[in-house]
C-alpha cells in the first residue's frame, strides 16, 4: 500500500510517524481493516530505521488504532467514534455565566498576545527573571531531594509548616513583620492570593481602591470577581492618602515599598494615615510586597504590616521576584478572624499548593541558600540597573527618569510627547529589534503622555548597553 506520510518535524521520528499515520486514518485514507505497509518498506520509503517504524506501529497498537502482532502485520481496527466539531458549529459561544462576561470584558487572556514579540532582539519586557545559573543547579538539587522525601499525600491546604515556618523566619529579619506560621497562608502566587481576597472580602459591586498607576492584573482580577474599583493618585511620596474618600471602599491595594509601577515609597506619615483610616472605616488593606527585598541604596524598609496594629492589612508575599515566577509560590500573612475563610478557599481553590515546591523552598531558606541567592541577584540588578539608568540619564534633555531605588523596572517619560507618539516611538523601536513597552496598561485613566515601563531583570549589562544603542536611535529621530 502507497501511503502519504506527512512528517512535522517536531520530537523524536517515531512520534512524528505516529502522528502522521493517525492523521492518515482519521482523514479516512487508510481504511478499516487495511493492513498497514510492512515495517521494513515503510521504513526504506520514508528513510527511517526499521526500529522508528515498529516503536510507531507499537505505539499505535497500545493506543488502539491498529490490531495484529509483529510479523503477522497490522491492520487497522474499526474507527473509534472520532466526534468532529461540524464545521458550521459557532466557534465562540456567549458567556455562559457573568463571571465569564467580565473575564472576557477586563482581561481577554486568549486574545492577549504572548510576552515574545518575534523580531525582537532585546525586549525590556517587565517580569521576565534573571536567569541565574547558580540558582538553577542549587534548586534542582532542592527539588531532587525534596522529591525523595516529600510525603505524597494532599499537602496541608495553609501550606507546609516548614515552610510557614521559613517564611515567618525570613519575614521577621527582612521585612519587619512580627508574624506565626498560623498566620501564614501559602499561595499560588499573588495572583491566586488576589483572587482569593476578592472572593473572602468582596461582594458584586463592592467598592475597592487601587492606586494609580497600578499592578494591572491585580486589576484585572479584582474587576473579573465583581469589584468596582476607584484609583487614587501617587506621588513622590506614594498614595496620596490625604485624599482618601470619605465613603470608603472595602479595600484599599497599596505597593507601599516599591509602589508599582512609579517606584515612590510610602511616607511614614502616609503609612500612619492609611491605617488610622482604615481602622476607622474598618476599611480592608492589601500590602503587596512583590520586590521590596531589592533596594540598593539602603536597607530594605519594614512592610506596612510592621504597622498595623489593629489587623486591617492583609500582607501578600512572592516568590516570583526573588526567585522566579514559574515557581508560583507566593504567601499571605492574614489578620486571625479571617485566616479560616483564607484557608476555605484556598481548599476550594486547589485543596493547596504543591507540595513538593513547598518542601523544596522551605529547605532552600532553612539552608541559607535563598540568603546567599538574594545577595548574589541584589549584586547583579543593581550592575543592571546603573547601567540603564546611566543610559538613559545621558539624555536628560529628552527624558524623565522615575528613578526608583529598587526592584527590577524603571518608568521613564519621553519629554513632550503625547501618548500617541509614544506608541509610534515603540513602534519604531520594535522595527530595529528593541522591545519597549508603554506605561499606559497600568492606569485606569491613562496621561497623555509618552510614558515607558522598563523591565531589566531579564537583561545582561552588555544586552542593556546594546537595547540602549537601538534606543538612541528612536529618541535621535524623534
Ligand atoms: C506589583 C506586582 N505584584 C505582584 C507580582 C507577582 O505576581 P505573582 O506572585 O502572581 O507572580 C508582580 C509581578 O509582576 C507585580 O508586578
Amino acid at each position: 500500500m502507497q501511503m502519504h506520510l506527512q512528517l512535522d518535524g517536531r520530537g523524536p521520528l517515531h512520534a512524528q510517524l505516529t502522528r502522521a499515520l493517525k492523521t492518515a486514518v482519521f482523514a479516512g485514507r487508510v481504511h478499516q481493516g487495511a493492513r498497514l505497509p510492512a515495517t521494513r518498506l515503510l521504513a526504506r520509503e520514508l528513510g527511517v530505521s526499521r526500529n522508528t517504524v515498529l516503536a510507531a506501529y507499537e505505539q499505535l497498537r497500545a493506543e488502539g488504532f491498529v490490531d495484529g502482532r509483529v510479523g503477522s502485520g497490522s491492520y487497522v481496527t474499526p474507527p473509534l467514534q472520532v466526534v468532529r466539531p461540524a464545521a458550521d458549529a459557532e466557534p465562540v459561544l456567549e458567556p455562559q455565566s457573568e463571571f465569564a462576561r467580565r473575564g472576557r470584558r477586563y482581561h481577554d487572556h486568549l486574545r492577549i498576545p504572548g510576552m515574545r514579540i518575534p523580531g525582537v532582539r532585546h525586549a525590556f519586557q517587565y517580569g521576565v527573571p534573571l536567569t541565574n545559573p547558580a540558582l538553577t543547579s542549587a534548586w534542582a538539587r532542592e527539588l531532587a531531594h525534596a522529591a525523595a522525601y516529600t510525603a505524597p499525600n494532599y499537602p496541608k491546604t495553609q501550606g507546609l509548616p516548614a515552610l510557614r515556618e521559613a517564611v515567618c523566619d525570613y519575614l521577621g529579619r527582612r521585612r519587619g513583620v512580627q508574624a506565626v506560621p498560623d498566620d501564614v497562608v501559602i499561595v499560588d502566587g499573588t495572583q491566586q492570593a488576589v483572587a482569593l481576597t476578592a472572593r473572602v472580602l468582596l461582594d458584586p459591586g463592592d467598592e475597592v481602591l487601587l492606586e494609580e498607576p497600578h499592578y494591572a492584573a491585580m486589576r484585572e482580577t479584582l474587576q473579573i470577581h465583581g469589584a468596582r474599583v476607584r484609583t487614587l493618585a501617587v506621588d513622590d511620596n506614594g498614595l496620596c492618602c490625604e485624599a482618601l474618600p470619605e465613603r470608603a471602599p472595602k479595600l484599599i491595594c497599596v505597593t507601599p515599598s516599591h509602589q508599582f509601577p512609579s517606584g515612590a515609597v510610602l511616607s511614614l506619615p502616609r503609612r500612619l494615615a492609611l491605617l488610622d483610616y482604615a481602622r476607622q472605616h474598618r476599611s480592608w488593606i492589601l500590602e503587596d510586597d512583590y520586590d521590596g527585598e531589592f533596594r540598593y541604596d539602603a536597607r530594605p524598609l519594614a512592610a506596612l504590616r510592621s504597622l498595623d496594629e489593629h489587623g486591617r492589612v492583609i500582607y501578600v508575599g512572592t516568590f516570583s521576584k526573588v526567585m522566579f515566577p514559574s515557581l508560583r509560590l507566593g504567601y499571605l500573612v492574614v489578620p486571625a478572624g479571617l485566616r479560616g475563610d483564607y484557608v476555605n478557599a484556598k481548599w476550594q481553590d486547589d485543596f493547596g499548593s504543591a507540595g513538593i515546591e513547598q518542601a523544596a523552598l522551605a529547605r532552600f531558606i532553612v539552608d541559607g541558600g535563598f540568603e546567599r541567592h538574594l545577595a548574589r541577584t541584589s549584586k547583579t540588578l543593581k550592575e543592571r540597573r546603573a547601567a540603564l539608568l546611566a543610559a538613559l540619564r545621558a539624555h536628560g534633555d529628552r527624558l524623565e527618569v522615575a528613578d526608583s531605588h529598587a526592584g527590577m523596572h524603571l518608568v521613564v517619560w519621553l519629554k513632550n510627547r503625547s501618548a500617541a507618539e509614544g506608541e509610534a516611538f515603540i513602534a519604531r523601536a520594535r522595527s530595529l529589534g528593541l522591545g519597549l513597552y508603554p506605561i499606559a496598561p497600568y492606569y485606569l485613566d491613562p496621561p497623555d503622555r509618552a510614558g515607558l515601563l522598563l523591565g531589566y531583570g531579564g537583561l545582561s549589562v552588555a544586552e542593556i548597553n546594546e537595547a540602549m544603542k537601538l534606543f538612541e536611535i528612536c529618541l535621535q529621530e524623534g
